[in-house]
C-alpha cells in the first residue's frame, strides 16, 4: 500500500464538504501520487451545484418527471400517401432527399455507446452478429449499407459512431480488426460520449475504486453534446453535411439513407424529425409521441397512465398509437445552436445495480439494485425544435431491435424480420416465395446491402435472383 504524506488540497476538502460529498477522499491516505491526480482531476470536472441539484430533483425523488397538464396524440405522415395531393408531396420529397444524399448533405450517425446488458454479450452490441445465413455483425451490415449508398448516389457518405468509455477501444479494435469493412478510414469518425457519477439511494456519489469515480454513459441524450464537443459537428460542416441520420446500434433493418424521410424532414423545413410505428398494444415498451403546447414530444411509456395508453379511438384504434423508435434526422445547425448556450436535456433516474466499494474499500458486485444512475434521452430535444415532423412507417421495413439473449427482440426474431423482409422485397419485385401454411417464408434469404438498400433497388438486378425451392438458402450480394 503507498503511504504518501501529501495533504487533499483544502479548496477541494472544502468543495466536497459543502456538497456532502466528502466520502469520495476517504481512501486518500492509501492512494500514491498519480491515483491522487487523477481523482482530484477526476473531482474538479464534476459540476457539484448542478449535482445538488440532481441529487435533490431526482435522485431522491423517485417520480421525478411530471406529466404534462394537457397533451394530444402527435400527428404524422402515414407510411404511404393518403390522397392524391400527398402522393406530390412524397413524390417531390423523394427527389429532393435523393438530390440531398446526392450533393453529400447527408451523414449515417449511429448511438452505440450503451452497455447492452439485457442481450447479455460481452463486448460491443455492433459485434454481434445477426444476419440469417452469413452470420454479419451490426456494425457490418450498417458499413455495407453506408457502402452501398455511396455508390448509389455516386458520393462519400460519412459514418459517425458514438461509443462510450465503457466500450470505445474496444469498438476501435473491432473496426481496426476488420478494416473498417472496407470503409475509407477517413470517412468513419468514431468518438466518445460523456459520462455522470452513479449514486447510493440517499445522493452519496459512489467509488468503483479507491481512486475511481463510478460513473456511467449520459445517455443518448448526450450524443447531441458530445458531437458538438468532439469536432464531429466541426467536421460535418467543414464537408457541408446538413442532415444527420441518426440511428440505435440495435436495429439491423434501418433504412439509414432515406429519401423520402429525408425528403419530407427537409421540404417542411423541419430542425429534428423523427419514424414512428403502430404499436402492437397499449403496453409496447416504447415512448409516446405526443404534442405537448403544439411541440412534438415523446412521453415515455412508464409516464403514459394506463388508461390514456389503453385509449382507443371508434375505429378501434389506440388514441396514442404511434412509438417511438429511436430514428431520426437532425440538423447540424440545430446542433450547434444548442451548443451555443449551456443547453441540458432532462436527465432521467433509472434505478440499478452498480458495483462499487463500501466504506471499507472492498468491492461490492450488488444482487439487487443499490443505486441511482442518470441519463438523457435523445428525443426530449424534439420540443427545443423550430419544427419537427413525424413519419410514420412499417415495423416489417425498418424496425427489429436486438434487445435480448432470447423470445421478443431478440437475435432470433431479428434474423426472421430480415428474412421476411427479403421475401416481401423480392415478391413485390415479382418473384415467387415459397411459402409455409402460415405465411412465412419457407426459405431463408439473405439480401447484402450491395444488392438492394431499398424494395426498388431489386427490380434492377431481376436476372441475379434464382428460382427459389422450398427450404432454399439464398444469399444475394
Ligand atoms: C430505446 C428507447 C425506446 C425505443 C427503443 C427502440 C429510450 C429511453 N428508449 O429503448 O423509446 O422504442 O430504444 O429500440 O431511449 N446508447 C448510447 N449511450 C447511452 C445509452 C444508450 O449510445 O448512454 C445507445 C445504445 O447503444 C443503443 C441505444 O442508445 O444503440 C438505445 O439504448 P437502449 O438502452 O438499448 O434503449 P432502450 O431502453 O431499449
Amino acid at each position: 500500500m503507498a503511504m504518501n504524506s501529501e495533504k487533499i488540497p483544502e479548496n477541494t476538502q472544502k468543495l466536497l464538504k459543502k456538497h456532502n460529498q466528502s466520502h469520495l477522499l476517504r481512501f486518500w491516505e492509501q492512494l500514491d501520487k498519480n491515483q491522487r491526480q487523477n481523482l482530484l482531476a477526476r473531482i474538479n470536472q464534476l459540476d457539484f451545484p448542478k449535482i445538488d441539484r440532481w441529487i435533490a430533483d431526482i435522485v431522491k425523488n423517485p417520480s421525478p418527471t411530471p406529466l404534462p397538464a394537457d397533451f394530444a396524440p402527435a400527428p404524422a405522415y402515414p407510411p404511404a400517401p393518403a390522397d392524391a395531393q400527398q402522393a406530390r408531396k412524397y413524390a417531390q420529397a423523394s427527389d429532393l432527399g435523393r438530390n440531398l444524399i446526392s450533393n453529400g448533405k447527408v451523414a449515417a450517425f449511429v448511438v452505440a455507446g450503451g452497455q447492452g446488458t439485457r442481450l447479455g454479450f460481452e463486448g460491443p452490441k455492433g459485434d454481434f452478429p445477426v444476419s440469417p445465413i452469413k452470420n454479419k455483425t451490426l456494425f457490418r451490415i450498417f458499413a455495407e449499407s453506408v457502402t452501398a449508398a455511396s455508390k448509389k448516389y455516386h458520393t462519400p457518405c460519412p459514418w459517425y459512431i458514438m461509443t462510450s468509455p465503457v466500450n470505445h477501444d474496444q469498438t476501435i479494435e473491432i473496426f481496426r480488426k476488420n478494416d473498417y469493412f472496407g470503409l475509407d478510414r477517413k470517412n468513419v469518425f468514431l468518438f466518445q460520449q460523456g459520462t455522470l457519477p452513479n449514486f447510493d439511494f440517499d445522493g452519496n456519489i459512489l467509488l468503483s475504486g479507491k481512486s475511481t469515480i463510478a460513473c456511467s454513459p449520459d445517455g443518448h441524450g448526450g450524443s447531441l453534446k458530445a458531437l458538438y464537443e468532439s469536432g464531429a459537428i466541426a467536421d460535418m460542416k467543414k464537408r457541408r453535411i446538413e442532415f444527420i441520420s441518426y440511428f440505435q446500434v440495435d436495429n439491423p433493418l434501418i433504412n439509414i439513407f432515406d429519401p423520402l424521410f429525408i425528403g419530407l424532414h427537409a421540404l417542411d423545413k423541419a430542425e429534428m424529425s423523427s419514424k414512428a410505428l403502430t404499436k402492437t398494444g397499449p403496453a409496447e415498451k416504447v415512448g409516446n409521441f405526443c404534442l405537448v403546447d403544439d411541440k412534438i414530444t415523446v412521453i415515455e411509456y412508464s409516464d403514459l397512465p394506463d388508461e390514456l395508453a389503453k385509449k382507443r379511438n371508434p375505429d378501434g384504434s389506440l388514441v396514442f398509437e404511434l412509438g417511438s423508435i429511436a430514428i431520426h434526422i437532425i440538423n447540424t445547425d440545430f446542433i450547434e445552436k444548442l451548443n451555443a448556450e449551456d443547453f441540458q436535456l432532462p436527465l432521467h433516474r433509472a434505478v440499478k445495480k452498480i458495483s462499487c466499494i463500501d466504506q471499507h474499500g472492498n468491492l461490492i458486485e450488488p444482487q439487487q439494485p443499490n443505486g441511482i444512475k442518470l441519463e438523457s434521452f435523445v428525443f426530449d430535444a424534439l420540443p427545443l425544435a423550430s419544427k419537427s415532423i413525424i413519419l410514420q412507417t412499417r415495423r416489417s421495413e425498418e424496425f427489429s431491435p436486438l434487445k435480448n439473449a432470447t423470445g421478443i427482440d431478440s437475435s432470433e426474431s431479428a434474423a426472421k424480420m430480415m428474412i421476411a423482409r427479403a421475401a416481401d422485397w423480392l415478391e413485390s419485385a415479382g418473384v415467387t416465395i415459397p411459402r409455409k401454411p402460415d405465411g412465412s417464408p419457407d426459405c431463408i434469404i439473405e439480401i447484402a446491402p450491395a444488392f438492394a438498400l431499398e424494395k426498388d433497388d431489386i427490380k434492377t438486378k431481376l436476372d441475379r435472383i434464382p428460382k427459389i425451392s422450398p427450404g432454399d438458402k439464398i444469399c444475394l450480394e
